[in-house]
């Protein structure tokens, strides 16, 4: 195990996620606005300059990584990319190469993941009704979703499904989803909705639905535990007594869980964000493109997990939206 970079709050830095693209074929309410700008293809970091990127930080300490967006899987060549990280793994460097995924081609790559090396992919859905999904990411289609998962499970990739949960839209499918997921074998994380990123005429309080609330729900039909799993992420784990299912609980807004941090986010451009919740980032596209000296990239990656903030400032509790930050969360990729 190569020795773990720290930042100055003593946290060991050992989870990569990286965005491969900030383009989407969704457009999530919650995510995005309905019209969204995206980067040139040539602000983007190549397949190649991901490579080196990613290797270096896995030289420097990091275990985990996970592929984000927007959405990975529209990236093209995105495969090669995958194949190329799984020598990571065949030399035991690397525990975890993961990916975050809506789902809407795993149908075309769930076999050629499993080939790279991806054992599990968390697939972002919040119901299970149709015309509730088109509502919610706009242009998506759940028959399509429910394929790809189809598909993932099929070529013995494990699936955690994750879901936003909001007021008012998803609150009456709670059973339902607790239900479908532990029929098919499939772990769910509640995640509490974040201010992050202008989404038009939508409002963030409104569709707040805390993850304390959600729990209270829950413990009217089953008994919960407290379980001290940690799957690397900041999701919190309970139990239900009576089907002996996981559920995840990501808090940002009721319990900040910031002080276990142990991750950074690289966007598709080459900027290093050291925290999701706050605007502070560095570029290591310069410094990568600087150089083919990996010490000068080295550097900057040490100066910027120099100025990883504490923690963020997302808070609704007055009632107002404090602590927002201005980009969207396919920039960063969740
Ligand atoms: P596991 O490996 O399964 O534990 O997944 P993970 O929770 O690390 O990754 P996933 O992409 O499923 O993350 C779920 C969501 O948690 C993200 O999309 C974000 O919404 C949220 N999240 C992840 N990391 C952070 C973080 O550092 N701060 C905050 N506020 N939210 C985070
Ligand atoms: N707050 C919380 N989660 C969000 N996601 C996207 N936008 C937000 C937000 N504002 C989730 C998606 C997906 C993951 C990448 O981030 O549903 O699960
Ligand atoms: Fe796309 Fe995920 Fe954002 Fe939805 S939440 S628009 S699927 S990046």
């Amino acid at each position: 195990m190569n020795t773990p970079l720290i930042d100055p709050f003593a946290r060991a830095i050992r989870y990569l996620r990286v965005s491969v693209t900030d383009r989407c074929d969704f457009r999530c309410v919650y995510c995005m606005s309905e019209n969204m700008t995206f980067l040139p293809k040539k602000d983007l970091l190549t397949l190649e300059e991901l490579d080196r990127l990613c290797s270096t930080f896995i030289g420097l300490g990091v275990e985990k990584l996970r592929i984000t967006g927007g959405e990975p899987l529209v990236r093209r060549g995105i495969m090669t990319f995958f194949d190329a990280m799984s020598r990571h793994l065949d030399s035991g460097a690397l525990r975890e190469l993961t990916l975050t995924t809506n789902g809407s081609q795993l149908a075309k790559y769930a076999d050629d993941l499993y080939a790279a090396g991806v054992r599990r992919v968390n697939v972002s859905l919040d119901t299970l009704n149709d015309d509730k999904f088109a509502q919610i990411t706009r242009w998506g289609r759940l028959p399509q979703v429910i394929n790809g998962i189809d598909a993932a499970q099929k070529a013995g990739l494990r699936v955690k499904i994750n879901t936003v949960a909001l007021k008012g839209f998803n609150e009456d499918e709670l059973f339902t989803l607790l239900d479908w997921c532990a029929t098919r074998g499939m772990d769910l994380t509640f995640i509490e909705v974040m201010p992050m990123g202008d989404i038009g005429n939508e409002d963030r309080i409104t569709q707040y639905w805390s993850l304390d609330d959600l729990r209270t729900t829950m413990a009217e039909r089953f008994t919960l535990t407290d379980l001290p799993l940690n799957t690397g992420g900041p999701a919190r784990y309970v139990e239900l007594a009576e089907t002996s299912q996981k559920v995840g609980l990501i808090t940002p807004m009721t319990h900040n869980f910031c002080e276990s941090c142990n991750r950074v986010r690289i966007t598709c451009t080459g900027e290093i964000y050291t925290c999701l919740g706050q605007d502070g980032h560095s570029d290591l596209r310069g410094p990568l493109r600087a150089s083919h000296d990996n010490a000068h990239l080295e550097n900057a990656i040490r100066a910027a997990i120099a100025l990883k903030p504490k923690g963020h400032d997302f808070d609704y509790s007055r009632q107002s939206v404090d602590g927002q930050v201005a980009r969207h969360m396919s920039h960063t990729g969740g």
